[in-house]
């Protein structure tokens, strides 16, 4: 399938100035890189802007399907190099200021997933920049790469920490096909698609424009530096997939049984068909079909019979779900641009190989940090929001002994043994400018 949407309505926004990531999907399959800079001089990491500016790829045609791309996110740390002016640093706020690490309580980044633990360069407040390139074939990627490389080579001051290839068909290294459930910004011309919803106001993914509250969210100063940039919460993952095999295969007697199970966790069966319209079976044709694959919601499903109130995609996205706790859905959505690295497993493989293998958590959006602390402490690390009490989501808590997932039913079952099936190896917040304030910041 391909996870292009289609634009039919006149653009709003101001394409030409945002950036393509911010709306443009990612193709299937897919490869890239995230290479990570730190700047040690300010003078050469404007240069490098300099230079890098007429590379990144603004939202234009974002429809369009493009064989490269590349994108930019600066931190906190990064502005503070680069020399942005005191009155503009104090304009980001406090979260993003004080970067992804010295927020661990609030995301609940703790045990093995503690700053302590994270690989360089994440928690050290080197990393600056963020150049992320995303391609659908090997040669494109590989071309982007290699001019973006020609512009770090010859510059003191600034220097690579690290390079993160990825690369995938579509599924995810548990086997899952991913990133295609996302909110549909308005202004930006896309069609909806059925089960989309209605659009959400611009501002809630944009600075600069309307949010559901019907004002613009508060934006860094000056106003060239605010409009039209965006928040990135970059979270790398490393995936135990063996251990979630195992869990599978200890709590399942048939291979039928293994993947419903797989699927009432994800509330997805691995082809991406959701359990909400196929809860007896997969149908792959479903998980391939545009107009079905996001068309549900949970009204006519408010005991989780189909897919459990506790499963990843209910927490993360409750839709029409009754919540125990007061929320609004519509300003909780976030535009997921994850990647995965390193070869996929099959269910059959029980032992684990040592390898690098998981997924970069990538999400845009105007509260995109403010979303991500509130969905992990609130919506992945409790259960309170849908009466699961200290249940947490199954695929990406950190879970505590004798933890155990529910599959509501009569009677309902507890399935127990879960164990954290994804560890966080670090991550920052980053904040994804305009052009024109990629301009700006180069001087
Ligand atoms: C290794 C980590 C993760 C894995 C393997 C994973 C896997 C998945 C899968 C298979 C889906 C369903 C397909 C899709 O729409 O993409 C999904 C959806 C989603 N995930 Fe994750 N995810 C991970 C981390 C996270 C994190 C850290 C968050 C947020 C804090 C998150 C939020 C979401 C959201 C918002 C959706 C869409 C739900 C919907 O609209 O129905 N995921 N994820």
């Amino acid at each position: 399938m391909e996870l292009f949407r289609r634009r039919t309505r006149r653009p709003t926004l101001d394409l030409d100035d945002i950036q393509a990531t911010v709306l443009r999907a990612r193709p299937e399959p897919y490869f890239g890189t995230h290479a990570i800079i730190e700047i040690t001089d300010q003078a050469a990491g404007r240069q490098l802007l300099r230079r890098l500016a007429p590379l990144v790829s603004s939202a234009a045609r974002w429809d369009e399907p493009r064989s490269s791309w590349m994108a930019l996110a600066i931190s906190y740390a990064g502005l503070v190099a680069l020399g942005v002016p005191q009155d503009s640093l104090e304009s980001f706020p406090a979260n993003f200021r004080a970067g992804m690490a010295a927020r661990a309580d609030r995301l609940r980044d703790t045990g093995p997933n503690a700053p302590q633990h994270w690989e360089a360069p994440w928690g050290s407040g080197r990393a600056h920049l963020a150049v992320s390139v995303y391609a659908d074939n090997e040669d494109d990627w590989r071309g982007t790469m290699a001019g973006y490389e020609r512009q770090l080579q010859d510059l003191a001051g600034v220097r690579l920490l690290s390079h993160q290839d990825f690369g995938a068909t579509g599924f995810n290294v548990f086997g899952y096909r991913d990133g295609f459930s996302q909110p549909v910004v308005e202004g930006s011309g896309a069609e909806p698609l059925p089960g989309d919803g209605r659009p959400i106001k611009a501002g809630e993914f944009v600075l600069g424009y309307p949010s559901e509250t019907g004002q613009p969210l508060p934006m860094p100063t000056p106003d060239v530096l605010g409009r039209n940039g965006t928040y990135v919460v970059f979270r790398k993952y490393h995936s135990h997939v063996a251990t979630f095999n195992r869990y599978l295969r200890d709590n399942a007697s048939t291979e039928e049984d293994r993947e419903l199970l797989a699927a009432k966790l994800v509330g997805r069966w691995r082809s991406g068909a959701p359990l909400a319209l196929t809860p007896e079976q997969d149908d792959p044709a479903v998980g391939a079909d545009p107009r079905r694959i996001n068309d549900f919601d949970y009204t006519d499903d408010p005991r989780g019979l189909r897919t459990p109130l506790g499963s990843h995609i209910r927490r993360m996205n409750p839709r029409s779900t009754k919540l125990e706790t007061l929320s609004d859905v519509n300003i909780r959505r976030i535009i997921r641009r994850s990647t995965s690295f390193g070869e996929p497993v099959v269910p059959t493989v029980l032992t684990a190989d040592g390898a690098d293998r998981g997924l970069d958590f990538i999400a845009l959006g105007a509260r995109a940090i403010d979303n991500v602390e509130f969905l992990q402490s609130e919506w992945v690390n409790s259960g309170n929001f849908v009466g699961l009490g200290k249940e947490k989501d199954p695929m990406i808590s950190l879970q505590d002994k004798g933890a155990y997932f529910t599959v509501p039913g009569s009677p309902p079952r507890r399935v127990h043994g879960i164990q954290s099936f994804n560890t966080l190896r670090g991550g920052e917040y980053l904040f994804m400018p305009s052009l024109s304030a990629i301009h700006w910041l180069a001087g």
